[in-house]
């Protein structure tokens, strides 16, 4: 029986990919992820399939091919944070998949302020609702957020202040790990007038 590798293929650069990953994708028939993360890999002879949002298509494939080709499913930053492995806990059982950590967002977020994580609140509204996000955010000395295209920084932070959280500092974190990374240190009330981000994590401090 050969097995599934998910791979962890960090915030975005090569240079962010363990060794372990790159044995792994080289030797892969099939890669499966979203374009910005296989646009990486040019193996003309590797079959690619394209996960925008849905796991639906793929998870039939995985299943179906699984046993006869080597699949690579390449997930953004950590398999263990917010990714497809939650869909693929649902079709395969453990025994089935092989998991190769990647370096978070949140890794490289913290590493670039210079602090440890291990004491923040953890949240993720890339795709679902904010549900308590405001009660969550006033618990919390230090928040990681990581963010949607439709739930942006700024609209974030539009969102606390009229929930009544004011006093907050703020980083964002675009395009961590490429050269056009940006990082944006400021306050809640000036980051709900600022627009233009992509790709991006926050942390929200006291
Ligand atoms: C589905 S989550 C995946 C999180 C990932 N598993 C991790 O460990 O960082 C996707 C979100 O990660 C964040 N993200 C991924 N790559 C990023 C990058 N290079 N720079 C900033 N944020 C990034 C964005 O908030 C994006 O909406």
């Amino acid at each position: 029986m050969s097995k599934l590798y998910i791979i962890g293929a960090g915030p975005g650069t090569l240079d962010y990919l363990l060794p372990a990953a790159i044995r792994e994708i080289e030797k892969a028939d099939c890669l499966i992820g979203a374009k910005r993360i296989l646009a990486q890999f040019y193996s003309p002879d590797q079959k690619k399939i394209y996960l925008e949002g849905h796991f639906k298509e793929a998870g039939s494939f995985i299943k179906k091919n699984k046993d006869k080709k080597r699949i690579v499913l390449l997930v953004s930053g950590d398999p263990g944070l917010y990714s497809f492995l939650r869909q693929v806990e649902l079709i395969l059982k453990k025994k089935e998949y092989i998991i190769i950590p990647g370096i978070s967002t949140l890794q490289l977020a913290f590493a670039r302020m210079g602090e440890s994580w291990q004491d923040a609140k953890i949240i993720s509204v890339h795709g679902r609702p904010p549900g308590n996000l405001a009660e969550e955010v006033n618990a919390a000395a230090k928040v990681f957020l990581l963010t949607d295209r439709k739930f942006p920084p700024q609209k974030i932070a539009g969102y606390l202040l009229e929930r009544g959280i004011k006093n907050r500092k703020t980083v964002v974190f675009e395009n961590l790990s490429y050269a056009d990374e940006r990082i944006v240190k400021t306050n809640l009330i000036s980051l709900s007038k600022m627009r233009g981000f992509g790709l991006c994590v926050m942390v929200v401090t006291k």
